[in-house]
C-alpha cells in the first residue's frame, strides 16, 4: 500500500467544501485510519440517513428583505458563540495529523470558536486548556470508579474549562465493521493520555450462564443516577450528549441537567437508529423553546446547519470534517474548514432572506 501523503502547507485552489476535505483525506491517511474515521456502525445505515436527513427538507427563500444588520452570534449556556458551531469532542487526534488535538486547538483560537476536548484526546486535557483562547468545554465519559470519574471533572475545573458534555451513547462500542474490516487498531504510541492513571480494572471471572456484554461490559455504564450523582458533585453545567429520545430530553431537563446534543454519535454507535435531524422537531417540542439543544452528524455544508437551526437545535457539532481537515492541512485545514462552514452559513442567511438566527425557523423549510 502507498505512503499517505504529508499534510499540506496551503490550500489547493479546487479544495472549496467539506465534502472535499472528505476526499483529500483519503490521501493524507492510512487507509485503515481513514476508515475508522469514516466509518459507522454495522451496516452503516445509521452514517447514510445522517446526510440523507438533510436533503429531505429544501430551504424556501424570501427576497427583497434589508440584510445589513445581519449577524450569527448567539447566546448559549451563558457564552457568545460568534457562529453556532462548535468542534465536536472527536477521540486521538494524533492519528490524523503529528500535532494531534494541539492544531486543532490553533485553529479554533484563530476562528474563536469553542472546542470540545474528548475524554480520549491524545494530548493532555491542561495543555489544551492552556492552549485554548476561546470557549472550551469537556467531554466526559464516565469511568468505571466514581473517584476516578470524579477526578477527571476535578482536572477539567481547575484547567478552566466551562462546560462538561457527558456522552451517553456509547458505553460499548457500536458493531464497527468497516474499522475491522480494514484491519485497524491503535497505534502503541497514540493513547488516552487523560486516562494514565486511571486503575486497573478489577478482574471479573463470569459464570457461564452470564453475558460478556450485560454482566461484563455493562456492568460500569453510567444510569441516570450516576448523571444525578454528578450533578451534586459539579458547578459546571452539564449537557447530555446522546439524545435521541423525547423521553429521555424531558427527563434531562427534569433532572436539571443543562442542555443536550442530540446525536447518533456520527453513526458509529447503535446502527439503524434515526438521524439526529429527524427526532429534532419532536424533541424541541417536548423541552420548550429555552432548553438548549445542540445536534450534530453529516453537517458538511451551511445550509445544513441552517435547517438544524430551522427545526429547533441552537447550534451544532462539527465532528469527521475537523479530523479530515486536519489530517490534510493540520491546524491552516481546520480553520480554513471552519471558515468555509461559515461563509455558507452566512451566505444561506443572507439568500433565505434571514438576517438573525432568530429570524431562521420550521417556516424558511419546505419538504424535499
Ligand atoms: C467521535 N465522536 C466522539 N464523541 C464523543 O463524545 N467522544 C469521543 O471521544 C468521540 N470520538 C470520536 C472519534 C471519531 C473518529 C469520530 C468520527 C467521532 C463522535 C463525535 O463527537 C460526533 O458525535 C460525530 O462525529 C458527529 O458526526 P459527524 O460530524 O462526524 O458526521
Amino acid at each position: 500500500m502507498s505512503h499517505p501523503a504529508p499534510a499540506l502547507q496551503s490550500i489547493p485552489s479546487d479544495l472549496v467544501s467539506l465534502a472535499d476535505y472528505r476526499h483529500y483525506a483519503r490521501q493524507h491517511l492510512p487507509h485503515d485510519i481513514y476508515e475508522y474515521i469514516a466509518g459507522g456502525g454495522a451496516d452503516e445505515i445509521s452514517l447514510k440517513r445522517n446526510r440523507n436527513s438533510f436533503e429531505q427538507h429544501l430551504i424556501q427563500p424570501r427576497i427583497l428583505r434589508h440584510m445589513t444588520e445581519g449577524s450569527t452570534r448567539s447566546e448559549l449556556l451563558g457564552q457568545t458563540l460568534r457562529y453556532p458551531v462548535l468542534l465536536a469532542p472527536v477521540a486521538f487526534q494524533h492519528l490524523a495529523h503529528p500535532e494531534g488535538e494541539m492544531a486543532t486547538a490553533r485553529a479554533a483560537n484563530a476562528l474563536d470558536t469553542g472546542m470540545v476536548v474528548s475524554t480520549l484526546a491524545s494530548t493532555s486535557m491542561e495543555q489544551l486548556a492552556a492552549t485554548l483562547e476561546g470557549p472550551k468545554w469537556f467531554q466526559l465519559y464516565f469511568q468505571q470508579d466514581r473517584d476516578f470519574t470524579l477526578s477527571l471533572v476535578r482536572r477539567a475545573e481547575a484547567a478552566g474549562y466551562s462546560h462538561l458534555m457527558v456522552t451517553v451513547d456509547a458505553p460499548l462500542h457500536g458493531i464497527r465493521n468497516r474499522a475491522q474490516r480494514a484491519g485497524f487498531e491503535l497505534p502503541p504510541q497514540i493513547s488516552a493520555v487523560n486516562l494514565i492513571d486511571r486503575p486497573p480494572l478489577p478482574r471479573k471471572v463470569l459464570e457461564p450462564e452470564q453475558s460478556i456484554v450485560f454482566q461484563g461490559m455493562m456492568s460500569e455504564a453510567p444510569t441516570w443516577s450516576d448523571i444525578n450523582w454528578l450533578l451534586q458533585h459539579t458547578r459546571l453545567p452539564v449537557i447530555l450528549k446522546g439524545v435521541l429520545h423525547p423521553d429521555d430530553a424531558v427527563q434531562a431537563k427534569q433532572m436539571g441537567i443543562d442542555g443536550i446534543v442530540i446525536s447518533n454519535h456520527g453513526g458509529r454507535t447503535l446502527d439503524c437508529v434515526p438521524a439526529a435531524l429527524d427526532v429534532l422537531p419532536k424533541i424541541r417540542e417536548c423541552v420548550g423553546e429555552k432548553y438548549a439543544i445542540l445536534l450534530d452528524g453529516g453537517i458538511e455544508r451551511g445550509t445544513d446547519i441552517f435547517k438544524a437551526l430551522a427545526l429547533g437545535a441552537n447550534a451544532v457539532l462539527i465532528g469527521r470534517p475537523q479530523v479530515f481537515a486536519l489530517a490534510v492541512a493540520g491546524a491552516l485545514g481546520v480553520a480554513h474548514m471552519l471558515r468555509l462552514l461559515r461563509e455558507e452559513l452566512e451566505v444561506t442567511m443572507a439568500l433565505a432572506g434571514t438576517p438573525r438566527l432568530a429570524d431562521i425557523n420550521a417556516d424558511c423549510l419546505i419538504d424535499a
